[in-house]
């Protein structure tokens, strides 16, 4: 039915294809080294493969730009067609979840996160030797898949990516007292970090599909502050959420001197903040400090309302899409749109 009121649940609506391509991120044993295998599968396995929000996104984009086929060839080959683009746009979707684990993985490390996903962390179970090297794998894999769709576009795009991964992970590791405290820089850094990887996925997947320019950067716009929202909320939920809910540690952010959006916001109502955020969080009591000024403030408010404000812009571009009649196309913008409201009232 095309009532607008219609429950939809973006994640049960791809779930077939899910199932397939949580099969194929399994799949991958190589005889030479089971080891290395199984340690790049680990977060792949059954229970643990995550919200897959990322792969649900880009199967969900990909039938929201699917154009009407001109029928000038057979019925058979159109067909043909569209199921030949439909994998080639699912080996995008195992593309960026390998690249996101192996940034995960090494994340972990970085980061002395012990747990995530509710289990083990890699580095934890494994060692840090071979969780790096787990990362390396998987992110090979990712690029041998990438290089098998021979189109050069895309390759650049997801070379980027990578790119953008480490420039923001490093970004955040090593700032100025005046980069750690401005707010251009977080967003810049979170642009990097989250956001460039939904973005230029969703773009991969437009551009795949031989959209114009125009529909390509609709799609990177919607990727682009989905997954801003995304880290903002996350962001949030570092403050307010329980290890328990998140299934990994929270206040890790602070803890690790990493300041987000919700302690700028309170910088800016009491600027005196600062000199304890330049002091930096080695001293708990300087956590304990900067936490009071948080709930004295509303810096968790005001960057929810940012998380918001990008959740708005994402659903913008959906409905700037050029007007399409079919049920499936609907379905997949409306679920799409629904996504934008449940990243910014997600708790975990
Ligand atoms: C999670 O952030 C981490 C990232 C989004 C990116 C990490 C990137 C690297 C480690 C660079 C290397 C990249 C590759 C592809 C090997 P977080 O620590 O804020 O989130 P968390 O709470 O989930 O750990
Ligand atoms: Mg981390
Ligand atoms: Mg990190």
């Amino acid at each position: 039915s095309s009532a607008v009121e219609e429950q939809l649940d973006p994640f049960s609506l791809v779930a077939d294809e899910l199932l397939i391509l949580a099969d194929r991120l399994r799949s991958m044993v190589v005889a030479e080294v089971p080891k290395l295998a199984s340690a790049a599968e680990y977060f792949f396995k059954l229970g643990v493969e995550g919200k897959r929000f990322r792969p649900t996104v880009l199967l969900l984009m990909a039938t929201a730009l699917d154009l009407p086929i001109t029928r000038q060839t057979s019925e058979a080959a159109v067909n043909t067609l569209a199921t030949e683009l439909r994998s080639r746009q699912q080996c995008i979707a195992e593309i960026t979840e390998r690249i996101h684990v192996a940034s995960l993985l090494h994340d972990d490390m970085l980061d002395d996160a012990d747990t995530r996903r509710g289990i083990g962390s890699l580095d934890f179970v494994v060692g840090d030797k071979s969780a790096v090297l787990a990362g390396d794998f998987l992110l090979s894999r990712a690029c041998v898949a990438l290089a098998s769709l021979e189109n050069t576009e895309v390759v650049s795009l997801l070379a980027k990516v990578v790119e953008h991964l480490v420039t923001g992970e490093t970004m955040q590791m090593s700032t100025t007292s005046d980069q750690r405290c401005s707010m251009e820089y977080y967003m810049e850094k979170t642009y990097y970090k989250t956001a460039s990887l939904v973005s230029n996925s969703c773009k991969a997947i437009a551009l795949l599909a031989g959209q114009t320019a125009e529909v390509s950067n609709l799609a990177f716009e919607y990727g682009k502050n989905l997954g801003l929202a995304f880290q903002l909320l996350d962001d949030v939920l570092d403050f307010t959420g329980t290890s328990t809910s998140l299934g990994k540690g929270s206040l890790s952010d602070i803890r690790h001197g990493i300041v987000t959006a919700p302690i700028l916001f309170a910088i800016e109502e009491y600027p005196e903040l600062r000199a304890i955020v330049n002091q930096g969080f080695e001293k708990s009591s300087n956590v304990d400090r900067a936490l009071e000024y948080l709930s004295m403030g509303s810096g968790i408010q005001r960057t929810r309302e940012l998380a918001t404000k990008h959740a708005r812009l994402a659903s913008a571009a959906i409905d700037a899409l050029p007007e399409n009649e079919d049920e499936a196309v609907q379905r997949s913008r409306r679920a799409l749109v629904e996504l934008t409201h449940i990243v910014i009232t997600r708790t975990k």
